[in-house]
């Protein structure tokens, strides 16, 4: 063989070799479907509750246990590849700016069924910060359509739980809808607050299978305490209460805002199942939710503070006119008293172009 034809078949081979790396490439990442470990972990209210079992964080005396919730990132692999740099600079402003004990996270990480780079990326960001954090599924984190994605609801189970700072578990496989965990918030060595993450991503509701489990939660640590901790809970979907909270606001009803209100989209989210009225039985004080994403606010409605949490980042639409850029985080600074903000990011600092 000449040293022509040598070199053309080397060049050749590099060609192949390249585009097969491509092809396989964008196979694994765009059109493989993971579809992770399908446990079974059956809970039943007759089950013993095991307070150790329970995820711990401690506060520090004299300090406010700070939380700063992330609401509907939204990152997407194939629109938003080159987007993942502002999402990450916003985040890090973010955890910078607040410095929280703890990071939320209510819902719609990822959206569309490219999600495989977009959470890796998303969960490594959130690692580098050394602080736990704490996410609940949304209705688009796992495809357009239940488990359309590239990564199945399990297979964001199996990542959650092996991300070393992430407190998601997926709970109990029955209960109709995965990734339901609690959280306790000492305070020398006693509980401080009860941190409750539910999953209303894809059920129009909080299912009746969640409330027994969110309640025999609340019995076990008052049988272990003495009492029902002031608690939270974080979900994605808004519960009816929040539209009717906002409408007793407007015609100048009993409910009183905190902070600013904006409302720019639909306050639809789940249906009526009775949460909120077990929620108050059980002394969860806020709840914090994300989905739409031009609303933002707290409303204290019948002794609960019902917040809209502020959408994160521009991905995925958001709200913005001449007066508000609805783009950034929610505070909640817990000390004897719960105090909670909208932290807004610069609109010229976090722009996608
Ligand atoms: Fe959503």
């Amino acid at each position: 063989m000449n040293k022509r034809k040598k070199v053309l078949l080397i060049v050749i081979s590099v060609v192949l070799a390249v585009v097969l790396l491509l092809l396989s490439t964008a196979y694994f990442v765009f059109l493989h479907r993971y579809h992770g470990k399908n446990t079974s972990a059956v809970w039943d209210k007759t089950d013993a509750y095991d307070i150790s079992r329970v995820a711990t964080l401690r506060k520090e005396k004299d300090k406010d246990f700070i939380i700063l919730n992330l609401a509907d990132v939204q990152m997407c692999d194939l629109e938003d590849i080159f987007r993942m740099p502002v999402i990450k600079k916003e985040i890090k402003y973010l955890v910078d700016t607040v410095k929280p004990d703890l990071i939320t996270l209510t819902g719609d990480q990822t959206w569309s069924n490219e999600n495989l780079i977009s959470l890796k990326c998303l969960i490594s960001w959130l690692e580098s910060f050394g602080i736990p954090y704490a996410p609940v599924f949304g209705n688009h984190d796992y495809g357009n359509e239940k488990d359309s994605a590239v990564l199945s609801q399990n297979k964001c189970c199996d990542i959650y739980e092996s991300a070393k700072n992430c407190l998601f578990t997926r709970g109990p496989t029955n209960l109709g809808a995965l990734g339901n965990y609690v959280i306790n918030v000492l305070e020398d060595g006693k509980i401080f607050r009860t941190i409750y993450m539910l999953d209303s991503g894809y059920e129009d509701k909080i299912t009746d299978g969640q409330k027994a489990w969110a309640l025999w939660n609340a019995d076990g640590i008052k049988a272990a305490c003495g009492y029902y901790p002031e608690s939270l809970a974080f979900m994605h979907k808004p519960l009816p209460e929040y539209s009717l909270a906002y409408y007793d606001y407007r015609g100048g009803g009993e409910t009183q805002a905190i902070g600013d209100v904006h409302v720019h989209y639909s306050l639809y989210g789940s249906a009526q199942n009775g949460f909120f009225d077990l929620a108050k039985s059980i002394n969860v004080k806020d709840i914090v939710c994300g989905h739409q994403h031009g609303n933002n606010f707290t409303l204290l409605y019948s002794g609960v503070r019902l917040t809209f949490a502020l959408k994160t980042g521009e991905l995925g639409g958001f709200y913005e006119d001449e007066n508000v850029y609805l783009n950034g985080a929610t505070v909640l600074r817990i000390g004897q008293e719960t105090a909670i903000e909208s932290v807004f990011v610069d609109r010229d600092a976090y722009r996608i172009k």
